[in-house]
């Protein structure tokens, strides 16, 4: 009963996802079985969008209540926001829409969805230093909800000139990807933010070199497959880590609140 189509009337809620591409997504998986349980009525819907502009005119035809922004949208949307929270602003990039009264506010769920599987270690603080491997959307999110905890990230990438801006951005440290040795057992925190390990067979470790200790914490964002060979190494070294689909969850739940305004109920858990 993904999208409960034979309920639908006239004061269901409408929701979705936008993005290209966007019918892989896994997020209708969450929201739809979180609306059932509840009793919530609403429908939680893919678009496949190209132009946002197009998008938002039909969003007030169809008066939608809210819906979630994937690649390659995330910055696009911004023009259309009348409000924005400080995370969106700092990152430049929103995730997800909802409609205040007769605006569209825009927030960011990666940002807490990042940070809310680590809660404990970052209230405690005991994460004073991290290694974040990539510079792409991701990894924006990832430093600056670091950055704010007060955690000395260092950013290592492929390609130099995207870690350096992206490091200049956020009062961060930067280094390339052949350096990545050097941080063995230095850092409290290491989190992988490439696609590198993300397509079926792709046996690939962004940073071979690196050696686990066994007692940092190892974050994979990647949640396809669910342990990438980067993650099963760690996991190997005797790591505590987390995978992308705590992440997952975690920003989707996030986003459930937004939408409805309801936590999500506790006791569905979707097959991601
Ligand atoms: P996302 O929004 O998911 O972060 P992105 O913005 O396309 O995606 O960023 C992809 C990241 O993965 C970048 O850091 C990219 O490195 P470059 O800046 O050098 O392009 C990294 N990446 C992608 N393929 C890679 C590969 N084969 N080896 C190393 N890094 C790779």
């Amino acid at each position: 009963e993904l999208y409960r189509s034979d309920k639908l009337d006239d004061r269901t809620h409408i929701y979705g996802i936008i993005g290209n591409p966007v019918y892989h997504t896994s997020s209708p998986l969450i929201h739809n079985p979180g609306f059932l349980a509840i009793h919530y009525n609403a429908v939680y819907v893919p678009f496949l969008v190209d132009s946002v502009r197009a998008f938002f005119k039909l969003a007030e035809m169809l008066q939608i209540h809210g819906f979630s922004v994937t690649v390659p949208h995330k910055r696009d949307v911004q023009p259309y926001l009348g409000r924005i929270t400080r995370e969106v602003k700092q990152i430049g990039a929103c995730n997800t829409v909802t409609r205040i009264q007769n605006m569209w506010k825009g927030t960011n769920t990666d940002y807490y969805g990042f940070l809310a599987p680590i809660a404990e270690e970052v209230s405690k603080g005991t994460i004073h230093s991290a290694l974040v491997i990539g510079a792409g959307g991701a990894s924006r999110a990832v430093i600056w909800a670091l950055h704010n905890h007060g955690v000395k990230v260092t950013v290592i990438n492929r390609s130099l000139d995207h870690a350096k801006s992206i490091a200049s951005e956020t009062m961060s440290s930067y280094d390339s990807l052949e350096n990545c040795s050097r941080y063995s057992g230095k850092v409290d925190l290491v989190v992988q933010t490439t696609s590198v390990g993300m397509t079926p067979n792709d046996t690939e470790d962004p940073v071979p070199a690196l050696r686990f200790l066994g007692n940092e914490l190892v974050y994979e964002l990647i949640y396809h497959p669910r342990e990438t060979v980067f993650l099963k190494r760690a996991i190997a070294a005797g790591c505590t880590v987390v995978q992308g689909r705590d992440m997952l969850m975690e920003q989707g739940k996030l986003q459930f609140e937004a939408f409805t305004g309801y936590h999500y109920p506790h006791w569905i858990h979707p097959e991601l």
